[in-house]
């Protein structure tokens, strides 16, 4: 019983701090090293299309069709499933500011 009180007031803790770290740093930054595995470190290759540079409107536009399950074949829309319009915004400014 108190053991699985402990558990959760662990897990609330690491949310607390995994919230926080999101703040931190340049905007967007941390969210979006989760998709430098597939098309590459920053955004910028080798992999799968490259996102550096492209407008932040249209990145945004293409995780939105992704996430509805209309566009791509699976691996985009679970990935955009898992983010808040917000949070996909900030990922798309990011990296949109990248050259
Ligand atoms: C497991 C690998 C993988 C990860 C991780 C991943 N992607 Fe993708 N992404 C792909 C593949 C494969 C495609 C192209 C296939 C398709 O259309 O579904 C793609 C396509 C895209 C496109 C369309 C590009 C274009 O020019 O048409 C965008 C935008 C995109 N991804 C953004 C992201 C963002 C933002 C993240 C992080 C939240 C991310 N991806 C994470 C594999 C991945």
């Amino acid at each position: 019983m108190y053991r699985v009180r402990f558990l959760f007031t662990g897990l609330a803790l690491v949310a607390t701090v995994a919230s926080a770290q999101t703040t931190v740093g340049q905007p967007g930054r941390l969210l979006a090293s989760n998709c430098f595995q597939c098309h590459g470190t920053n955004g910028k290759g080798p992999g799968f299309d490259s996102l550096a540079g492209k407008s932040s409107s249209e990145i945004y536009k293409e995780l939105k069709e992704f996430q509805s399950g209309k566009e791509g074949n699976g691996i985009m829309a679970r990935h955009a499933m898992g983010y808040t319009d917000a949070q996909m915004q900030l990922i798309a400014n990011w990296f949109a500011s990248q050259k």
